[in-house]
Parts: structure tokens; sequence; C-alpha cells
């Protein structure tokens, strides 16, 4: 009704529609009627009050049809429910899998992609994965919201029904960057679809350099990002080879990134602060992290541009 692109649209804009028609008209109906009665028992018009105790037509009225009322509203919001709940055989599944501040959409055998490409009319089973906190995977076009819980295996269901690009939110506050989590999911022709599919790479064919690994495990990409936006630390991107200007000892100082200082930078975070980022938010991985490991995070570094 809306211009909603999927199968469960029409039914979310109908229950919609009715809810908010309901309570429009009965907001001006009261109101409307609140005025008048303020103007028609004015007391300078000197009607005399009156004390009701009993008044049955007015009680069945007023009992009967809120009921009806809020039934209807049942109904359009169970039937579209219902559907929403049960996914069809036929569905192809993606798994989305969320974390701080990103979306990730992987489609088995090593196929992830940033971006979630699906074919029009056909079903399609999303698995939403969080990695670390609550998120709220939400693309308003589809009319789907489905919460993303670390631990537990949520999951929505959808049929595009027109080409084009719609956006993706995060719908549930999960941080610093939560506005800026954000994704677009492309719906295409069958053909196209199945070019594009064969045409992401697998993870599985370019095997990703081992300090990578140990930068997730740690959690280095919660606070570093790689596409060169500032989050808690300084981006990873780039940042090999760089010059910046530190704090040390309360003084600025310019350095060159090179191994020895991104070794300091993990053992003992706080004694070269780059310029423009907070002291003291990120503990010292001393003893955490082997040296063996540490040095394998620093090749890692070297190739992130
Ligand atoms: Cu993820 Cu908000």
């Amino acid at each position: 009704m809306f211009g909603g692109a999927s199968n469960l649209a029409a039914d979310v804009d109908k229950a919609f529609i009715f809810i908010f028609g309901v309570s429009f008209i009965l907001i001006i109906g009261i109101t409307a009627f609140m005025i008048w009665t303020v103007v028609k028992f004015n007391r300078k018009k000197g009607i005399p009050a009156q004390q009701f105790t009993h008044n049955n037509t007015a009680e069945i009225i007023w009992t009967v049809i809120p009921t009806i009322i809020v039934l209807v509203m049942f109904w359009y919001g169970w039937k579209g429910f219902k559907t929403m709940r049960t996914v069809p055989d036929d569905a192809m599944e993606v798994t989305v899998i969320s974390y701080m501040w990103s979306w990730d959409f992987d489609y088995g055998d090593g196929k992830i992609s940033k971006e979630l490409v699906l074919p029009i009319n056909k079903p399609v089973k999303l698995n939403l994965v969080s990695q670390d906190v609550n998120h709220s995977f939400f693309i308003p076009a589809f009319r789907v919201k489905e919460d993303v819980v670390p631990g537990y295996d949520n999951w929505l269901w959808f049929e595009a029904t027109e080409k084009g690009t719609f956006d993706i939110f995060c719908a549930e506050y999960c941080g610093l960057l939560h506005s800026g989590m954000l994704a677009t999911a492309r719906v295409v022709e069958d053909a196209e679809y199945t070019q594009w599919l064969a045409s992401v790479e697998s993870v599985k064919d370019k095997p990703s350099p081992e300090g990578e690994a140990i930068a997730k495990a740690n959690s280095c990409l919660g606070c570093h990002s790689l596409d060169g936006s500032k989050l808690v630390g300084p981006s990873f991107k780039g940042l090999y080879g760089s010059k910046k200007i530190v704090i040390e000892d309360g003084k600025e100082v310019e350095i060159e990134v090179d191994d020895t200082y991104l070794k300091t930078s993990i053992t003992d975070p706080n004694a070269q602060v780059v310029k423009g980022f907070n002291k003291g938010l990120m503990q010292s991985y001393s003893g955490v992290i082997s040296d063996e490991d540490i040095d394998k995070i620093v090749d890692y570094l070297r190739t992130v541009n």
C-alpha cells in the first residue's frame, strides 16, 4: 500500500493502517466530544449537573465496540504474523553475521558478501547471527525486523517482489557506531543472481593471513576499522608506514608507524596514543597475546591498505 517490496508488506501495512485509522478516528472523535461538552454544559448557561450511577446502554456500547475493534486488530496482526513465521520449504538460506558495526552475508561455501543480493520472487530465509552484542536486522522496504541476539538462533524470511536496492539498518542501539551499521539489499533477476554468486570470491580460495585471525580472536577489529572509519582507535587501513602525531608524556611527537611502534602499542597502548584518540581505552595485551602472535599481527597490518 505504501510501496512495500516483499510478500509480507501488504499484511503489515493493513494492520498498520487499521490501527492507525482507528486511533485517528478515536482521537478526533474524543477531542470533538470533549470540546462540545465544554461548550454545551458551560456553567454560565445554568444547565444543572446530574449524577448518573448506571446506564446499561452506554455500558454495553463501550464494552462491545472496543472489544470488536481490538479483535479486528488482533486478526490483522495474527494473519501477518503467521505468514512471517512459516518458512516455505523451498526457501534459499543466507546467514547474516552481525558485529559492531557491520553486516556480512554468508552464502555458504566460503562466499561472504558485504551486500545482500537476492533473486526476485524467491523465498529467502535469513539466519541471524551476532558475534558480539544485540543488534536488530531491519529492512523497512520489506517490512521485516528481527533482533539478532548472541547465542540465540533467530531468523526471518520474506520474498522480494520488486527489483532495486533497499536500505538495511541496525535497529537496536549497539554502541558508538550503531547509526553507521548500514548495508544494502539488492534484488535482481534470477540469472543475474546466479552470475553474481559465481563471481563472489570464496574465502576458502584465499587463505587469510594468520595475523588476521589472531586480531579477530582478540576483538581488535571492534575498535580498529579496516575501511578507514574512525572507531575507538585509529583505523588499520594504511596505518603501517604512515606518519602520526602521538601524545607521549603529555607532549606531541611525530612518529612513523613501524614494527616497533605497533608492538609497543599492543603491549603498552597508553605510551604513545595517536592525537585525537582517548587514552586509557585499550588494555595492555602483554602476556595476553604471545610475542610470536604479536609479530603475526604486525605482519598482517603491513598488508592492510
Ligand atoms: Cu548493531 Cu545497532
